[in-house]
């Protein structure tokens, strides 16, 4: 049996919660491991199950990691015989794709598990594969593996994303960067976490200019080194704090630590109609109750529009809203796995393709639920915290693979919430 988390209802939530590192930041960095001889030292890394897999995942694949502490780890290569992430790793974390452009890129040969559908939708890799062909990777497709090969260098060349892709621009940027010659990408994600991928390859000697824009122009050398970064604060987490702030904080707001520039302006600009006070001025990020629970209206979209990782959360504060709130979900057409649980513990929504419409105010009552994926768990732990009774949450392993000790950040501001451990 997973373990649980059991939530009362009602109580106010007052004081700090320490913001991690973003998991999705962590992953590609520690990736990008793989394409040097040297050693790379991360720091800030959140403390979360996603982090522990692509350890155990770059282990086999040959590389050293020494833990200084839990979020401060070293990583060097012992071998670099392997080419190999098995479907073990790649069937509990899609985001193991992303040791495919660097193991291309420097063992000039990797067989990457693919990944198959997710509770979140059919998710393809098919830029990512057609990325790295366009830098000369020969790719087959055999035995439920990516199989991909080059002789030589990959080459750079240009390339254009006919749909916008996170890891795939991270897969590519990582490939890139030891290819011979001159890659320009087009059509990029913008995400922060893509901007700090570049960083951290500058760092170690990469030449990458245009990260955090629709083009990315990359000029491939041919070895890179040593590099220490720390990786960017979790804007998904601080997300999720805030909303539950504007849901049931004091009069003082809680106010979240070590996120200074956190780029949450979408969701700051969601939640301004319902007066949320939102505070970045100093060195942490106050955030107040939600004074007048207006409707919502918002369409996810990739960076700088709303995340679909705070979709799920969002609609925990649609339901308290006054009116009728529109929630449509464009990036992954089945993310919609909470409306069920939220719907069990009395909100009111209508789903219809990808357009959730929640007739609010409905007061939540406890319940016994069960999380589908991360993002869908973070919603329900939102949900269980304004719900009248108790609300448990079964399956939380979901949970810890991109939130450090949810419970024991909630209990410090005065959530009562506790893990029942199997
Ligand atoms: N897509 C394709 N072909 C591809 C790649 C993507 O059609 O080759 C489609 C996807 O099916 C989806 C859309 O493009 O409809 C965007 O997917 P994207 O590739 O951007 O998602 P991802 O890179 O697999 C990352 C995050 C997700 C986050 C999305 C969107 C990491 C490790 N994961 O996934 O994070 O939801 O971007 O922002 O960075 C999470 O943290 O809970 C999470 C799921």
């Amino acid at each position: 049996m997973p373990d649980k988390l059991k939530i009362v209802g009602g109580h106010p939530l007052s004081g700090q919660i320490p913001i991690s590192g973003a998991k999705n930041a962590a992953l590609p960095a520690l990736a990008a491991s793989l394409l040097t001889d040297e050693t790379i030292q991360l720091s800030n890394l959140p403390d979360v199950w996603d982090t522990g897999t692509m350890r155990r995942l770059l282990e086999g694949l040959g590389v050293r990691v020494t833990r200084d502490s839990t979020t401060s780890w070293r990583l060097s290569i012992d071998s670099d015989e392997a080419f190999e992430a098995p479907y073990r790793w790649v069937k509990t974390m899609r985001a193991s794709i992303l040791t495919l452009g660097p193991l291309l890129a420097k063992r000039r040969r990797a067989r990457v598990s693919l990944p198959g559908g997710c509770a979140i939708g059919s998710r393809p890799i098919d830029l990512h594969l057609a990325g790295l062909s366009a830098l000369g990777a020969r790719i087959d497709l055999a035995h439920g593996f990516v199989e991909a090969a080059v002789d030589g260098r990959l080459r750079g060349a240009p390339y254009h994303f006919e749909r916008i892709t996170v890891t795939g621009t991270e897969n590519l940027m990582l490939a890139a960067c030891l290819a011979d010659g001159y890659t320009r990408l087009t059509g990029c994600a913008r995400e922060p976490e893509i901007q700090d991928l570049a960083d951290l390859l500058n760092a170690m000697g990469a030449d990458i200019e245009g990260a955090g824009t629709e083009c990315i122009e990359i000029r491939g050398v041919t070895s890179l080194g040593s590099a220490t970064h720390r990786v960017i604060p979790d804007r998904i987490e601080a997300g999720t704090f805030a909303i539950a702030a504007a849901l049931i904080a004091d009069d003082a707001g809680l106010e979240l630590t070590g996120c200074k520039g956190v780029r949450l302006e979408a969701l700051r600009e969601v939640l301004s109609p319902s007066d949320v006070a939102w505070d970045d001025s100093g060195d942490n990020l106050r955030v107040g109750r939600a004074e007048t629970h207006r409707p919502l209206s918002v369409k996810t979209a990739p960076f700088p529009g709303f995340a679909t990782d705070l979709q799920a959360q969002l609609m925990v504060l649609a339901s308290q809203g006054r009116g009728v709130s529109h929630i449509e979900e464009t990036i992954f057409e089945n993310r919609f796995m909470h409306v069920a649980e939220l719907v069990r513990m009395g909100a009111h929504i209508d789903l219809t393709g990808g357009m959730a419409r929640v007739h609010g105010p409905t007061p939540l009552s406890g319940a016994a639920t069960m999380a589908t994926d991360l993002r869908a768990s973070a919603c329900l732990v939102l949900a269980g915290l304004i719900a009248e009774g108790e609300t448990s949450v079964d399956r939380i392993y979901h949970l810890d693979r991109g939130y450090q000790r949810i419970e024991q950040k909630l209990r410090s501001v005065g959530a009562r919430i506790e893990r029942i451990e199997a």
